[in-house]
């Protein structure tokens, strides 16, 4: 587009203050500028400043009138059915041998919250090797390509920020392994922030305040990136989709993949039994005959305190973002079939004020907008949900301290390896908690589930003693 006609544009749209330094910068810095500018777009950022900011809350009563706790398979212990359990473990590992399933892991956020410079894929997580997210979940997928005789194809979404490092990190490390061909990275869009008016901010003279779009993103992300593309040419059907900060995920999980596949589903999601009313995590309700996510801060305190006929907690199956995705099913969301809704994110976003200097707000000062990958629930045939164990699935590093850090996550990846080994006959000394007493880890390649874990244990000649420092 010419200069002058994106420069009208946004002047038109009431955003000329984009430019506001334009005459200032040199050459590169204004090419740079316009670049950006072009990515945006305005008819949408003059949408949602309607829609989001504009308090529109007057629709929320009817958000919450007839909503029902979503329906889900058990697990057997809990009165599932055990047989339809064993069948959906058989068809999943018949799709793993026949490779019709590739990993998804998305890794674009901005790890805020930890405060670690870098991407948070290469955080070190374990407790021995202190091997960092992106290893655990590479050596599981290499491990589970090597179980079913087929190398799984491994889709990892980065962003603008952290693509370039991303990429450096797998090659530096030899790509944990995989072969190279089959680990596929590819940049999320992004959107600008805006301030409390609606206006767009600028980061520095010279460029928008952009972020990441979202981890919804990854839907239109996949197809642009020509990865949907991949996958059908690689004969791949489905997506296991988990994200970067979890590390216990079962990332390849046969059971899971087999419920996916015989229910012809085209989004299935596991649901966890919440550990407390307050959790914060999505719930799995249904709405008009749809499944539905709703997220913690929506969902009104009443209802995520009601109570069933038995005492349990009524709205309690929590979301935990580990999906079954079909290929086809993203390819038509990705096309325009339907389309996500963009959610507000109240923030403190430095940025550039109007006499040209650059403020750190104390408090949020503006909007980012993101979409959410579980919006895409409502709009699936067949969704199934079932429910998973919490240590077996689920434990993620999104704090520094305290609840969900990566304290906490060690100490669940230490108390599984213990299970296991447990599981298996050997001696697993324990402290007061239950939490082994001992620091030893079990490498995925060794076993990265309980199957997995005991074929490679009866295979070893000598079971070693567990002790500090132990490495299986
Ligand atoms: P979070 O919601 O925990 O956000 O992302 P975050 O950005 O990683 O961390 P904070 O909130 O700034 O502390 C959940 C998952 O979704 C991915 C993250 O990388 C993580 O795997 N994600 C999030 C994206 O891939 N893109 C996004 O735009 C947002």
């Amino acid at each position: 587009m010419e200069t002058s006609t994106l420069i009208n544009a946004f002047n038109n749209a009431g955003q000329g203050h984009v430019f506001a330094f334009f005459n200032e910068l040199d050459g590169e810095a204004k090419r740079r500028l316009l670049e950006q500018a072009a990515e945006v777009d305005l008819e949408e950022i003059a949408r949602l400043n309607a829609t989001l900011l504009g308090g529109g809350a007057g629709a929320r009563e009817d958000l919450f009138s007839g909503l029902a706790p979503a329906p889900y398979e058990k697990l057997p212990e809990n009165g599932g059915d055990l047989a339809a359990w064993r069948a959906a473990k058989a068809a999943g590992e018949a799709a793993l041998r026949a490779g019709q399933v590739a990993a998804f892991t998305v890794a674009g956020g901005q790890g805020t919250r930890l405060g670690f410079d870098g991407p948070k894929g290469t955080f070190p997580v374990t407790p021995v090797r202190k091997a960092t997210l992106f290893q655990v979940f590479a050596e599981k997928i290499l491990a589970a390509g090597r179980r079913y005789g087929r190398p799984l194809h491994w889709f990892i979404m980065t962003s603008h920020a952290n693509h370039a490092a991303t990429e450096a990190f797998f090659r530096g490390n030899g790509f944990f392994g995989l072969a190279e061909s089959h680990v596929h990275l590819f940049r999320q869009g992004r959107m600008p922030a805006v301030g409390f008016d609606g206006k767009i901010l600028l980061e520095t003279k010279g460029s928008i305040a952009m972020s990441p779009d979202g981890h919804g993103g990854s839907l239109r992300a996949l197809e642009r990136s020509g990865s949907l593309d991949l996958m059908e040419r690689e004969g791949v059907r489905a997506l296991s989709y988990f994200q970067v900060d979890n590390p216990l995920v079962r990332a390849i999980d046969p059971a899971f993949i087999g419920w996916h596949f015989t229910r012809g589903s085209e989004l299935s999601s596991k649901l966890l039994p919440k550990a407390y009313p307050g959790e914060k995590v999505g719930h799995f309700c249904v709405k008009d005959g749809r499944n539905v996510v709703v997220e913690y801060s929506d969902l009104p305190e009443a209802l995520q305190q009601e109570r069933d006929a038995a005492g349990g907690l009524r709205f309690n199956g929590g979301s935990i973002a580990i999906h079954v995705f079909d290929r086809e099913f993203i390819r038509r969301l990705a096309g325009g079939a339907a389309s996500l809704p963009f959610h507000r994110a109240d923030k403190k976003i430095p940025c550039v004020d109007a006499g040209g200097g650059l403020s750190k707000p104390s408090k949020p000062n503006g909007v980012k907008f993101e979409l959410f990958v579980f919006d895409a629930l409502p709009f699936a045939k067949n969704p199934v949900i079932i429910e998973t164990r919490r240590e077996d699935d689920f434990s993620p590093v999104k704090n520094a301290e305290g609840v969900d850090s990566p304290a906490s996550c060690r100490r669940d990846l230490l108390r599984q390896y213990g299970r296991w080994l447990a599981a298996n006959g050997a001696n697993v000394p324990l402290g007061a908690d239950g939490t082994p007493a001992v620091e030893f880890e079990v490498s995925p390649l060794f076993g990265y589930d309980e199957d997995s874990f005991a074929e490679s244990w009866d295979k070893l000649p000598q079971k070693p003693i567990v002790r500090n420092g132990l490495c299986l």
